[in-house]
């Protein structure tokens, strides 16, 4: 595996002509993001992952600065996953001028953005720019960040990008919780606590499929429970799939999302229904 660390190189050891699976990152790598560099490489063609962390998209007194940086480690496991090549590039290479040109996507008040003011205009913008370095023919995303997910198709369609956008699913460890970088920063009695979020969206789950649709009730029932136990809630909110927008009473395609603090540490996490 090459490990690159500017554009120029980058340009020079992707051959125009071939059709690269993307698997774009901001490392601290877990098997949740090896299993997309896995679904990357079942395409056939060679793998480009990408490792930065990316100062646009964190909002003042957000973890940019402890987020964990661990490129060795990380380019051990991408090798081991058969990735052809790392980009990994600095702030500078990636925004090389003081003004910024950003992509505001459409529901980036919503979900998560209502938290977290620019957030998805920092992820749209370093994905459009790492598109257009890498110029993928794939590119992959986990359902894990699903609001993430929804946004990086719509831009993918709605700007005509010649990528597929394939979405790996969520790798959870055995009681649920699913995989994230930001998992290493709970205690030990924190990550006993920390599947109570996937249970809580389960609950809603299993509500909906025995016909309840007072989507409300549910949503503060889970809130409250979580309240309860000490959680500081975001939201836990049931949406449409194909809007991300509150659904309609007959809508058959759900997805339950939720964010919430323990502690210092905020969780997501979504189950899709249908
Ligand atoms: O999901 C992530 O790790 C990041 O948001 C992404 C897509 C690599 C953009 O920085």
């Amino acid at each position: 595996m090459r490990i690159i660390h500017t554009v120029r190189e980058l340009r020079a050891a992707l051959d125009a002509s071939t059709h690269c699976a993307f698997v774009p990152t901001m490392g601290n790598l877990h098997e949740g993001h090896i299993a997309l560099v896995r679904l990357a490489a079942d395409i056939g063609g060679p793998v480009v992952a990408s490792i930065f962390v990316n100062p646009l998209q964190f909002g003042l007194g957000e973890d940019f600065e402890r987020y964990p940086r661990t490129l060795a480690a990380d380019a051990d496991k991408l090798a081991a996953a058969k990735c052809d090549i790392l980009f990994a590039p600095d702030v500078d290479e990636m925004y090389p001028e003081p003004q910024t040109f950003q992509v505001v996507p459409p529901l980036a008040d919503e979900l998560c953005g209502a938290f977290r003011p620019g957030h998805f205009a920092g992820v749209c913008t370093v994905v459009l720019k790492l598109f257009e370095m890498v110029r993928p023919r794939y590119a992959v995303f986990g359902k894990k960040d699903y609001q993430q997910l929804f946004l990086l198709k719509a831009m993918a369609r709605q700007f005509n990008l010649p990528i597929e956008i394939i979405a790996g699913e969520t790798i959870r460890a055995d009681d649920g919780l699913a995989l994230s970088s930001r998992n290493g920063y709970l205690t030990a009695e924190e990550r006993t606590e920390a599947p109570r979020l996937n249970r809580q969206l389960r609950r809603i789950h299993d509500a909906l499929a025995s016909g309840n649709r007072q989507y409300g009730n549910l949503e503060r029932a889970a809130s409250d429970q979580l309240a309860a136990a000490g959680w500081k809630v975001d939201y836990i909110s049931i949406r449409s799939r194909t809007t991300l927008l509150a659904p309609r009473d007959d809508e058959d395609d759900l997805v339950i999302l939720g964010a919430a603090w323990l502690n210092k540490t905020r969780l997501i996490d979504n189950l899709e229904f249908s």
